[in-house]
C-alpha cells in the first residue's frame, strides 16, 4: 500500500459537464490535495433532493461548487418551471445539505440579476432587479443561498467563454468559416468571463480558506459591447471578417438582455488580481 495521501479538503462540483465545470477539471490537475468528486447532471441530477441526500449521507463533503445551472436564457422565457427548479429549488436543496454538514457552498451566479439601467458598474450592493426568467431564477436561487446558509460564496460572473460547449467565441468562430461578414450588437455592453480565469479564482478562495463570505462579483476586466468582442475574436484569430455594429432591436430574443451588466470587481481583487478581457481570449 502507498503512503496515505494529505488531503487539505474535500470538493464536491455539481454540473461538471459545463463550461466551469470542465475548466474546473483542467485547473483540479494542480491542486492534487484536494479531493475532487466531479458529479455531472447524469451523476447528480440537483433537482432531486433524495439523490443530493443520498450522496451527502455517503460522503462528507468541505466545499460544494455548484457549477449547475439552467443557462438556456431565451428559452426560459416559455420554460419558466425548468428554469427555476434548476436554479432556484435544486439550490435550496443543496443549500440544506451543506449546512447540514457545515460545508461551504461556492454558488455561481449572473450580472443578469441585474436590469443594466445603471451607467456605472454594478456593486454586490446594488439591488437586483432581473428583467429575464433566467435572472429571475437566479436571483430566487440566491436568495435560497442567503437565508438556509452563513459560510457561503455566491459568485456573480458574466458572458461566459471557454473551450467547451456552446458559447459566443466557439458561435463567432464558427460563423467566421461560413461568412465574409456578420452583424452584431453593439448597445450591450458586459464584461467577457474566461471560465478557466474564473475556476483559478474559486480555487483561490479554497486555498486560501477565506472565510469572508457573501456576495462577490467575477468577470474579466474591462467593459465592452458583443460589437467590440467579436471584433476581438477575429483579430486575435487572425481572421478577416467585417463586423458591423447593430442596435438590439435588429436582433430580438425571447428574452430581453440588460443594456449595461459591468460589474465592480473591487471586493473580488483583494483575493486575486483578475486578468484584462484580452488576456483570457489568447487562452481559447
Ligand atoms: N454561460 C454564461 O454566459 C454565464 C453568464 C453568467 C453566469 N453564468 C453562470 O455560471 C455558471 C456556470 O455556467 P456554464 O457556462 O458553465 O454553464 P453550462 O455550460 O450551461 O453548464 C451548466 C451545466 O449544468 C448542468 N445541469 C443542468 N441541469 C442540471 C441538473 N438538474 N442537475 C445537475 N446538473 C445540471 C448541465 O448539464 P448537461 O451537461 O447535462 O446539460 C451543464 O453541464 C452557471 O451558474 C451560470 O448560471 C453563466
Amino acid at each position: 500500500m502507498g503512503a496515505e495521501k494529505n488531503i487539505r479538503s474535500k470538493i464536491l462540483i455539481t454540473g461538471a459537464n459545463g463550461q466551469l465545470g470542465r475548466s474546473l477539471q483542467n485547473v483540479a490537475k494542480r491542486y492534487p490535495e484536494y479531493d475532487f468528486h466531479f458529479k455531472t447532471s447524469k451523476e447528480l441530477d440537483i433537482t432531486s433532493k433524495e439523490n443530493i441526500n443520498k450522496l451527502f449521507a455517503h460522503e462528507k463533503f468541505d466545499y460544494c461548487i455548484n457549477c449547475a445551472a439552467y443557462t438556456a436564457v431565451d428559452k426560459a422565457e416559455t420554460d419558466q418551471e425548468n428554469a427555476f427548479l434548476v436554479n432556484a429549488e435544486a439550490v435550496k436543496y443543496l443549500s440544506e445539505a451543506c449546512k447540514a454538514q457545515n460545508a461551504v457552498l461556492i454558488h455561481i451566479s449572473t450580472d443578469f440579476v441585474f436590469d443594466g439601467s445603471k451607467t456605472t458598474p454594478y456593486t454586490e450592493e446594488d439591488t437586483p432587479n432581473p428583467i429575464n426568467v433566467y435572472g429571475a431564477s437566479k436571483l430566487k436561487g440566491e436568495q435560497y443561498v442567503q437565508d438556509i446558509l452563513k459560510n457561503y460564496f455566491i459568485i456573480r460572473t458574466s458572458w461566459v467563454y471557454s473551450e467547451y460547449g456552446n458559447n459566443f467565441v466557439k458561435t463567432m468562430l464558427r460563423l467566421g468559416t461560413e461568412r465574409d461578414e456578420l452583424n452584431v450588437v453593439n448597445d450591450q455592453i458586459g464584461s467577457p468571463t474566461y471560465a478557466g480565469d474564473l475556476a483559478e479564482a474559486i480555487m483561490k478562495i479554497i486555498n486560501l480558506e477565506a472565510t469572508n463570505y457573501g456576495i462577490y462579483h467575477y468577470s474579466s476586466e474591462g467593459a465592452i459591447s458583443w460589437y467590440d468582442f467579436a471584433k476581438e475574436i477575429f483579430e486575435t484569430k487572425g481572421m478577416t471578417i467585417k463586423v458591423n455594429p447593430i442596435p438590439s432591436e435588429a436582433y430580438p430574443t425571447p428574452a430581453k438582455r440588460p443594456a449595461f451588466s459591468v460589474m465592480d470587481l473591487s471586493k473580488f481583487n483583494r483575493f486575486i488580481v483578475i486578468p484584462g478581457w484580452k488576456k483570457g481570449l489568447k487562452n481559447v
